[in-house]
């Protein structure tokens, strides 16, 4: 059987033989499809890469079909249970599980940069009281970038290296000083005898004691959170990462726009507005008019659906669990009942079946994230600290790709012909649009 398409352009008649690799065939080679000299090439319109593979990756496997996510071909569901966010982190910038030795000195390396630079206080002391932290996280991850300005030579593998180790260690100290910031309290300095989830708690959370301890089950649960968070494959942030990234700028500068992506309502922003969904609702009984409100096109179901997963999403079934042994400790979210009711309700009504819309990872993260103490301006935060591995592992094989060019894509123009200036007296009354009334 011939790995090939047989095109035939029914505009000339001519045929085209075009190789298929990997299940894919190249855009490019739609180029040679022309109706004559002077055209350009037959292209592809895919707005939002509905069905457009931007690279060849071996991060992360996803079939949402069956509801299967891997990072370098182990499944979540065994790393949620044996590994640890820093091991999890290893094998997906390098491929491999860590030897002993070699996670040894990846947690130490990790921890020993955890550390931000004094001036890194003034920026962050700058920002008014009531900043949204996902705007600090943004700026300070791209002001970063001004200090190590060797970060720009992105070319040498040692430099690379350097930045990723930096770039998760400090992210958990920026995350939790943006939180301090808003709270209008003293940031705390990483404490190196910690690990990556206590440490962070206790940035977040210590006040006048000698040392925070926090409750193991608590931190073994954000860890579990941050797992779950690495990375999923190309979406919009890894995507921007990539982008970004693919004009050979410092990784901060790419990082913060990636960052800026997750930042919206329907990326790492949902848990957010799950949040803010369920207190709408306010109760139990309120949930069958909320879900008709929904199929009625008022309003989404924050937390359901997912351009990938057409069945449940698997990280959604562990947080589930997860979420049970954190409210052990910290007693029962009020929130949590409307949750069940309207994922109950949805699952079982024709909109939501007929459209596979499944709960995602942010349907249940929020009420941990709420138990645990957060506000909810800090839940795309929490997102964004362990994502900054799958940002960089993605930065890592984009940059190393021979394949990889500046991404650049092509359009469809469908604006106006060339036309001549006209003077500004001799102009008619614009058609309306978006602008009418504002000026
Ligand atoms: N509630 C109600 N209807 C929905 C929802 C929802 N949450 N999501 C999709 N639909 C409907 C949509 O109206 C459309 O219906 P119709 O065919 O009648 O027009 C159909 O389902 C297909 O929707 P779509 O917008 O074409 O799907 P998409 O693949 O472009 O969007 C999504 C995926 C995640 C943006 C979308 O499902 C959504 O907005 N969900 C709510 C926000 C959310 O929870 N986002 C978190 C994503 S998971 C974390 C992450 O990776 O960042």
């Amino acid at each position: 059987m011939p790995e090939t398409l047989t095109i035939t352009d029914n505009r000339t008649g001519a045929v085209y033989e075009v190789p298929v690799e990997e299940g894919a065939v190249r855009a490019s080679a739609l180029r040679q499809i022309k109706l004559g000299e002077d055209d350009f090439g037959l292209m592809s319109y895919d707005p939002a890469f509905m069905n457009t593979a931007s690279c060849r990756s071996a991060i992360t496997f996803i079939d949402g079909e069956k509801g299967i996510l891997r990072y370098r071909g182990y499944p979540i569901e065994q790393l949620a249970v044996a590994s640890t966010y820093l091991e999890t982190a290893y094998l997906s910038l390098f491929g491999e599980l860590p030897t002993e030795d070699a996670l040894y000195r990846f947690e130490h390396e990790v921890t020993y940069h955890t550390f931000l630079h004094e001036n890194v206080k003034t920026l962050m002391q700058g920002f008014r009281y009531d900043a949204h932290p996902m705007g600090m996280f943004v700026s300070v991850v791209a002001a970063l970038g001004t200090l190590y300005p060797e970060a720009s030579k992105v070319d040498d593998p040692d430099v690379r290296l350097a930045q990723v180790v930096r770039l998760i260690a400090k992210v958990p100290t920026i995350a939790a000083w943006s939180y301090r910031h808003n709270k209008g309290l003293p940031y705390v300095y990483p404490d190196n005898d910690l690990g990556f989830a206590e440490n962070f708690l206790a940035m977040m959370f210590k006040m006048g004691e000698q040392r925070y301890v926090a409750e193991p089950a608590l931190a073994r649960a954000l860890e579990v959170l941050f797992i779950l968070h690495v990375d999923h494959e190309q979406n919009c942030s890894a995507n921007a990462m990539r982008a970004i990234g693919s004009s050979k700028v410092d990784p901060y500068s790419a990082m913060a726009g990636a960052a800026a992506a997750l930042y919206g309502p329907l990326h790492g922003g949902a848990n957010e507005a799950v949040l803010r969904m369920l207190a709408q609702i306010g109760d139990v009984k309120h949930v069958p008019a909320f879900v008709e409100s929904v199929k009625a096109g008022e309003g989404r179901l924050m937390g359901f659906g997912h351009r990938v997963y057409k069945n449940y999403d698997p990280r959604a079934k562990i947080i589930k669990e997860t979420a049970d042994s954190v409210f052990e400790v910290t007693g029962r979210n009020p929130l949590l009942d409307i949750a069940l009711e309207l994922e109950k309700i949805a699952l079982e009504d024709e909109y939501f079946v007929s459209r596979k819309l499944y709960p995602n990872v942010d349907f249940y993260s929020g009420l941990i994230y709420q138990a645990l103490g957060l506000p909810t301006s800090m839940f795309p935060v929490m997102f964004a600290i362990p994502r900054t591995t799958g940002w960089l592992a993605q930065w890592l094989e984009g940059i190393t790709d021979p394949e990889q060019k500046i991404a650049r894509p092509r359009q469809l123009y469908v604006g106006s012909d060339a036309r001549d200036y006209v003077q500004a007296g001799d102009r008619k009354e614009q058609p309306s649009s978006e602008l009418a009334g504002v000026i």
